[in-house]
């Protein structure tokens, strides 16, 4: 216990170095149920700020599948484990995609939280100094509500969930937001592979109204945005592109667009409210703090 203890109290003064001048916004993506479209959104949520001169960093915790590498074609080796071992360093694997646009290829938060005892953080806190001129930080986190998960969502600035219409996948969305708001007090919802408008807003509007009646305690349910069941983003998965490169007058990206404006719309009028700047090394720091 006390050997934890002192880790944890270099982590933070070593962690407080690094927390000065940072304006990095992390954004966690999450689901209730897998496979609704977590990577999609976070890859190409990451692309349109990239587009629009804003410096973005990808991080994969979603190990599965699909990972993040897999849709934006690019080759990984090492990931964050690595470097937080001391084995490599975070250059050593951070992934230029375009302009404006790392992957850091990422780990669960149980493979990261397993190995934390191994950790040089000094050396690692020193190194996230290079991502401190992110804008945004956008995480892939895993489905479900794993406690590990918990983790990333209670570290980051804004959590969206993304949910499909199906009643299954609604209810494990709602789990999401249950745990989550014990952390956050905003909680923003995608509904992905809708059919109108209408559609996603009447699926909010079922799921806010239980969220209210049973949870409560000053949690607000954002809408953010919806995106369209569509043949263009399915395709632009298999080929691996991203759908709002294949396609950007489609009605899938304008949709997608729209979902960034509002997010960074939100941002910027919280950060006229209180700028707490944050770094990619206390972001860290939060998340192993809690364990
Ligand atoms: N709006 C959509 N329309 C059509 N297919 C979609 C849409 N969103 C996601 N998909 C498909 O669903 C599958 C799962 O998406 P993915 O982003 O990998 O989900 P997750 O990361 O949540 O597991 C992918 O094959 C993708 O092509
Ligand atoms: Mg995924």
């Amino acid at each position: 216990m006390e050997n934890q203890a002192n880790k944890l109290q270099e982590l933070v003064s070593s962690a407080s170095i690094n927390n000065e001048n940072t304006h990095t916004k992390f954004i966690a993506i999450t689901s209730g149920k897998g496979g609704v479209g977590k990577s999609t959104v976070s890859a190409n949520m990451a692309n349109i700020l990239a587009n629009n001169g804003y410096k973005v960093a990808l991080f994969d915790a979603d190990i599965g599948l699909a990972n993040l590498d897999v849709i934006l074609n690019v080759r990984i080796e090492k990931n964050i484990l690595h470097v937080l071992k001391g084995e490599c360093s975070l250059s050593d694997i951070i992934v230029q995609v375009k302009k404006n646009l790392i992957l850091i290829p990422g780990e669960s938060g149980d493979e990261i939280l397993k190995y934390s005892e191994q950790f040089l953080y000094e050396r690692f806190f020193e190194e996230t100094k290079v991502l401190n001129d992110l804008d945004f930080m956008i995480i892939d986190t895993g489905a479900g509500i794993g406690e590990h998960i918990q983790l990333f969502l209670e570290a980051a600035d804004e959590v969206i969930v993304v949910t499909v219409p199906d009643p299954a996948a609604i209810t494990d969305a709602y789990a999401t937001i249950k745990i989550t708001s014990k952390s956050q007090s905003n909680i923003h919802l995608i509904l992905n592979m809708t059919n109108s408008e209408r559609e996603a807003q009447l699926i909010f509007d079922k799921i806010n109204k239980v969220a209210m009646a049973n949870i409560g305690g000053g949690l607000k349910l954002n809408l953010i945005g919806k995106l369209p069941q569509d043949k263009l983003i399915a395709k632009s998965i298999k080929q691996r592109t991203l759908f709002t490169n294949d396609a950007p007058n489609s009605l899938a990206s304008l949709d997608m667009k729209r979902i960034v404006n509002n997010l960074v719309y939100k941002l910027e009028r919280k950060v006229l409210k209180n700028d707490t700047g944050k770094s990619f090394g206390s972001f860290f720091k939060r998340i192993i703090e809690q364990f």
